[in-house]
């Protein structure tokens, strides 16, 4: 069959290397892409918010199936665009993809069909706002409702900066209409954990689980990214935990979502904060693959994941069955010097092949473009070095043996990735 992939990140690189591999996989195409996915799939130049372009390429193209990979496509529409076209897609309608669009609905959601979550209050209002968070005390979390690239959560040490916030995002507006609203949140204490899960409208399927570190320096120091490496399993997701998120959290909210009249198709990536009694809470939902979790996870993938989306796309997700290698896999992002700060384009990476020849280890390109037989950087996040391995260790000291294999003066990477799995008690 004919695949088209959408986006230009690890996430999409990790996607279309594991699609590529599937029997089903006839021609496979990506838009935009980048260089790592160029050696894949066909690039075709249409940015992953074209939606018009990309409905018409799918159209033209006679694709048969269309995975999407970002969030903003998903929020503005494009897998309702493209079953209107009459071609199959991968990804949730823009409705459900407001399950991370907007914090409010998914607080909502939460309330309503009793999901474990931090308690909170929605405002439309800067005073009443602060007369809740006064009320409440500190620490508390302040959030921006709608999306604002990662960076719409500010966690308050204490009551001035809780206040500041409310004025930056309603006052100052610095995330624009994404601040129209805020959440005021609980501050949950305890060990975060990415989980994932396959939902076709009413099944949901447990995928695994992943931890990723968004800080972008060593000893989770210094501003948020959108992740700086990942590694999975997490060792604090247990099978008996797994079990009760799937009972708890994710299958409730299957189910809320159909009664809502939206219901929910594609991947659920459930941000979770697991308490020390080990109870988890859901502290945000994502429409998508997690990037860099993609990477870890389609390393440890048995399974045909062409088969899995399809079968997810197709309401058929009771039929199926996922296999995973038992192995650990962990990915090192190497990023340009200044991100997620202003930073340089255009800079030469060598030693790819180098790192990419040991055994157990590939490199998925994320900012990449070719030039003339030559890899340039062209992003913030520009490569996931990933690695398997017998545990974290093992996968860890791979991953950094590749990068170390990789030229690149330009860019930077943390030297810890793995950290919190290796010192657990
Ligand atoms: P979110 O985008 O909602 O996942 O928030 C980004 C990050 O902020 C999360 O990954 C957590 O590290 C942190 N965070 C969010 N909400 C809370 C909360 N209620 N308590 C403590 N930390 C939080
Ligand atoms: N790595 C976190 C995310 O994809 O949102």
């Amino acid at each position: 069959m004919k695949v088209l992939v959408v986006g230009s990140g690890g996430r999409e690189h990790a996607l279309c290397w594991a699609i590529a591999r599937s029997p089903k996989c006839g021609q496979l195409y990506c838009a935009p892409g980048n260089a790592g996915i160029a050696r894949v799939a066909a690039c075709v130049d249409i940015p992953a918010d074209g939606l018009g372009p990309l409905v018409d390429f799918a159209k033209r193209e006679a694709i048969d199936f269309v995975v999407v990979g970002p969030e903003a496509p998903l929020v503005a529409g494009l897998v309702d665009r493209l079953e209107r076209a009459g071609i199959k897609a991968f990804g949730p309608s823009a409705a459900a993809a407001r399950i991370e669009g907007s914090k409010a609905l998914m607080k909502d959601l939460c309330a309503k069909y009793d999901i474990p979550t931090a308690d909170f209050e929605a405002f439309d209002e800067c005073d009443a706002a602060k007369e809740y968070i006064r009320a409440r005390g500190a620490p508390i979390v302040i959030k921006a409702d709608g999306l604002a690239a990662g960076k719409g959560v500010i966690l308050c040490r204490n009551l001035n900066e809780a206040f500041a916030a409310i004025d930056h995002i309603m006052t100052e507006r610095s995330f624009g209409g994404a601040g129209d609203n805020v959440v005021v949140e609980e501050f949950l204490h305890g060990e975060e954990v990415s989980f994932f899960a396959l939902v076709d409208g009413t099944t949901a399927v447990p995928l695994v689980s992943a931890q990723d570190h968004k800080a972008a320096f060593d000893g989770d120091e210094g501003p948020n990214t959108g992740g700086m490496g990942a590694y999975s399993p997490a060792p604090v997701m247990t099978s008996e935990l797994q079990e009760r998120v799937m009972r708890d959290i994710i299958q409730p909210t299957v189910n809320g979502m159909v009664a809502e009249g939206m219901p929910y198709k594609g991947v659920l990536f459930a941000g979770l904060m697991i308490d020390p009694e080990g109870h988890p809470k859901l502290l945000e939902y994502n429409a998508r693959f997690g990037d860099p979790e993609c990477q870890v996870m389609m390393m440890r993938l048995k399974s045909d994941i062409l088969e899995m989306l399809l079968a997810c796309a197709e309401g058929r997700l009771s039929d199926i069955r996922v296999e995973w290698h038992d192995e650990a896999a962990l990915v090192v992002v190497m990023a340009a010097k200044g991100y997620p700060g202003p930073y340089a384009k255009g800079t030469e990476i060598g030693g790819l092949e180098a790192a990419g020849e040991l055994a157990g280890v590939t490199v998925f390109h994320a900012g990449t473009t070719a030039d003339d037989g030559r890899v340039l950087a062209d992003g913030g996040r520009v490569l996931g070095v990933t690695a398997m391995g017998g545990g974290v260790a093992e996968a860890q000291a791979l991953a950094y043996a590749a990068v170390d294999r990789i030229d690149w003066p330009e860019g930077f990477c943390r030297r810890d990735i793995g950290w919190r799995a290796l010192h657990r008690p």
